[in-house]
């Protein structure tokens, strides 16, 4: 029997599944590397980086909840120039497009950032994590504000060469308007969703569970709130659009790529089961080999309202 041809394309990034891992659950590859075979999977989505390592938010910063989990790691990282002497060399003999997840904390960082990674040829292409606040302006987050997010995907644009995709929060009112702001500053793909900011609480202490007091909450919760938000992008824009929050399963993921995602992305499934991006990849093969599908793109946005 044929295999059904699962192979995409992003932004020129060539993809041999639509299996990405999402940044921040996934470290940067090699820790998962005895449990994922990571040339069976699409692309490798790196943990957040900052121009300058980061250490994170005070523990405890991370909650179960019911059906997902809430985090406030706050973007611990090793920084650039550790990323660059210390993580890319392992990458570079990974035959699997590693494309890196950057913040700043002010316009300018992002676009530095972006201009150093543009000449790490290990790297495929930048997502750009826009759900993080801008210390210059008060604080206010760039991703809940069309006009900051064209500022800083237009500078990030700007900055290189390899293709830009934008993750966009879902804690805004509109996310159709935020995907515009980003496709007018020249964005090549758009990534959604972030998590979206919750809260758990101990009666009996009377505290905050997390230590940042408000945390993301990702998994099976938001899954539904992302499969509307994805579609509301995907029919909306030109670009490709790739599809994340709460894929457990194959079926979770084709279920995104119906709406309209040309890839997904696995987070918190990873922390269920390091393995489960690999598994959903061959889950993915099996379900369309089942169906007599030949070609994983014809349920890209195949979705009959
Ligand atoms: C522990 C943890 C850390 C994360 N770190 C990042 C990050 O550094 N950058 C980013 O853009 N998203 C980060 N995310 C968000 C995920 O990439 C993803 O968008 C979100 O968790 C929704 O997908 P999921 O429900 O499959 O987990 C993180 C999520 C978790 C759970």
């Amino acid at each position: 029997m044929m295999l059904p041809d699962m192979s995409v394309e992003i932004a020129g990034i060539k993809l041999r599944n639509p299996v990405m891992t999402a940044s921040g659950t996934f470290g940067y590859g090699e820790e998962f590397a005895p449990y994922v075979n990571l040339e069976e999977i699409g692309a490798i989505i790196t943990k957040g980086l900052s121009l300058k390592p980061r250490a994170g938010n005070p523990t405890p910063r991370i909650v179960e909840t019911p059906g997902g989990m809430l985090n406030a790691i706050g973007l611990q990282n090793v920084g650039l120039e550790a990323f660059i002497a210390k993580k890319v060399p392992y990458l570079r003999a990974v035959a699997t497009p590693v494309i890196v997840n950057l913040f700043g904390n002010t316009l300018e960082e992002y676009g530095e950032l972006a201009s150093s990674l543009d000449h790490v040829s290990e790297v495929s292409g930048v997502e750009v994590n826009i759900s993080c606040p801008n210390v210059k302006h008060g604080g206010i987050v760039f991703g809940t504000d069309p006009k900051a997010a064209f500022d800083v995907v237009r500078l990030v644009r700007e900055s290189t060469i390899k293709p830009v995709i934008v993750k966009l929060s879902p804690n805004v009112t509109d996310v159709v308007e935020m995907a515009h702001a980003c496709v007018d500053a020249g964005a090549d793909a758009i990534s959604l969703i972030n998590t979206l900011t919750g809260m758990a609480v101990d009666l009996e202490k009377r505290r905050p569970v997390l230590a940042n007091i408000t945390g993301g909450l990702s998994g099976p919760a938001i899954k539904p709130i992302a499969l509307r938000m994805v579609w509301q992008v995907a029919k909306s824009v030109k670009i490709p659009v790739i599809g994340i929050g709460g894929i457990m399963s194959a079926i979770d993921a084709l279920e995104f790529m119906l709406v309209g995602a040309t890839a997904v992305q696995i987070g918190t499934a990873s922390f269920l089961d390091p393995s489960a991006a690999q598994t959903i990849a061959r889950d993915m093969v099996r379900y369309l080999s089942e169906k007599g599908i030949t070609d994983v793109k014809k349920l890209i946005g195949a979705l009959e309202v």
